[in-house]
């Protein structure tokens, strides 16, 4: 039996973000240019909006042992998580710049991924926000990017 699987989401020009969308964009700007990523230069900022208003920003934070760097979308989730442990997500927004500049497209890894699936399972579903330079992509519901994942119910 063959079957398929498919994720729907938009992809916008900046004028198509809500007023909201568009502060949560500014935020996540301003944070990456705070992030410490001496060694890949890449610098990746986070703003999420939590149910209660709030929003919450971070950057990426590197290490000279490289492994225990730690990604900014991760950053962001767990200072959300340990400051308010019952409060909602309802979007995150991504940037990202190299040395060059903003970085056209921006996509979160694998592992901050599973952190989403996660976050999702404990609250609700939230949306994702992809600011890339050229491609700004909107995913209403972030397991979207993490099909097939590994969660509380495969324990
Ligand atoms: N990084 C993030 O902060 N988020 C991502 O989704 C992808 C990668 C960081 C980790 C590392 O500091 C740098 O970007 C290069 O991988």
């Amino acid at each position: 039996m063959k079957k398929e699987l498919s994720i729907g989401y938009e992809l916008l020009t900046e004028n198509e973000l809500t007023e909201q969308e568009k502060a949560l964009r500014l935020s996540a700007i301003k944070v990456a240019k705070k992030a410490y990523a001496p060694y890949s230069k890449f610098s990746v900022g986070v703003a999420l909006l939590l149910e209660n208003g709030e929003i919450i920003t971070a950057s990426n934070q590197e290490n000279a042992a490289y492994p225990s760097g730690m990604c900014a979308e991760r950053i962001a989730l767990y200072y959300a998580g340990a400051k308010y442990p019952n409060t909602a997500v309802i979007s995150l927004l991504l940037v990202a710049f190299n040395e060059k500049g903003q970085v056209s497209e921006i996509s979160p890894c694998g592992a901050c991924r599973q952190v989403f699936v996660e976050t999702a399972s404990r609250f609700k579903p939230f949306s994702l926000l992809l600011s890339g330079k050229d491609k700004l992509i909107r995913l209403k519901d972030c397991q979207d990017l993490l099909p097939f994942s590994f969660n509380k119910d495969s324990l």
